[in-house]
């Protein structure tokens, strides 16, 4: 079955974390089996509970600390991709990290690696959502454990992993700290994208562009701060993966209407909507997309064109991205 329609077109996101999209109840229910008491990290309604970005993480982290087998990370791909798929998407790209995966052992990872393909191959059977895997080096964990993420990535590249990324605490090292794990990973034929310009400034993305050769930039949306920098983002091509919802929700801007994705997009740079991690922050990508819609006016064909930059700038394979432009041409017929 397929939950695209006119209302809800079909919609390609590029930022998304496996653990952070974890529905509270889904973490719950694995404490409970596990006879974990995790019940700090929720509010009285049931929802994650922090205080700020710092907070987040090691609430991120706590959930995260329920799943401890490949079997966990199959139910979790399969909850997560049946609430992805109700909002219309039809192709997700998701940061996963060996160090919730089998603590960096390549063995272990791959078994991690199999489940959780499993589940992405029975929901693309039967919801028609595709995902793909990009490793993810946690920034705020030190650029050793980095490498040893790297080389999980490396020994694991194929048509399901096909990025290798950078996520955690922007404010923690510097991107050249990082740099052997990113050249083993283009070495390896991995595409590459880090997050920077969430917490940190215009000279974070610059770092990242320079130091790390990345194509894509996690969140960017702070080289507004730097108009000289959003010229040559624009000239250079390189594509943001923006995530307003999530900027609001930490703080990073106060309101939508605030948020930069608009002059961004303005000004010729090429942007993508994805919601980082939807439930800690309380959207979805038909949010994101309502949201975006009564802030900025924008209309299904400024939608259209931001679905076509994230189908050029995904990193699946030219089979996989053939499928998915037939299946955006004739998503509405
Ligand atoms: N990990 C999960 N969400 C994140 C975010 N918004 N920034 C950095 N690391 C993250
Ligand atoms: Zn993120």
């Amino acid at each position: 079955m397929s939950y695209v329609s006119r209302a809800n077109p079909a919609k390609l996101e590029l930022h998304h974390h496996l653990e952070g999209a974890a529905p509270p109840a889904f973490i719950r229910g694995l404490a409970k089996e596990k006879h974990m008491d995790i019940s700090g990290i929720f509010d009285a309604q049931g929802a994650y509970k922090y205080v700020d970005f710092w907070d987040f993480l090691k609430v991120y982290e706590a959930a995260t600390s329920t799943l401890q087998s490949p079997e966990d990370y199959a139910r979790l791909t399969r909850a997560v991709l049946e609430e992805s798929a109700k909002s219309g998407v039809i192709y997700c790209e998701t940061f996963l990290s060996p160090d919730f995966c089998g603590g960096r052992d390549v063995g272990a990872w791959r078994e991690y690696l199999l489940a959780m393909r499993e589940a992405a191959e029975a929901a693309e059977r039967d919801m028609g959502i595709t995902l793909r895997g990009i490793v993810t080096a946690i920034r705020h964990f030190g650029p050793d454990k980095a490498r040893q993420t790297a080389v999980c990535a490396a020994e694991t590249v194929g048509d399901f992993i096909v990025g290798f990324g950078l996520a955690g605490d922007e404010t923690s090292g510097a991107p050249a700290d990082f740099k052997w794990s990113f050249d083993c990973a283009r070495e390896a034929g991995l595409h590459l994208t880090a997050h920077a310009g969430e917490w940190g400034g215009p000279e974070s993305v610059r770092a990242v562009l320079a130091d790390l050769g990345v194509s894509r930039v996690g969140h960017g949306v702070r080289a507004i701060e730097d108009l000289a920098l959003v010229d040559q983002l624009a000239e250079q091509g390189v594509v943001l993966e923006v995530c307003p919802g999530s900027n609001v929700a930490l703080g990073v801007y106060p309101s939508l209407r605030k948020h930069p994705i608009g002059e961004l997009y303005r000004r010729g740079v090429k942007v993508t909507i994805s919601t980082d991690d939807p439930p800690f922050f309380h959207t979805t990508m038909q949010a994101e997309y309502a949201g975006l819609h009564a802030a900025f006016d924008w209309d299904d064909g400024v939608f259209a064109e931001i679905t076509q930059t994230a189908l050029d700038a995904a990193f699946c394979d030219a089979d996989t991205k053939t499928k998915l432009r037939k299946r955006l041409e004739t998503a509405h017929d």
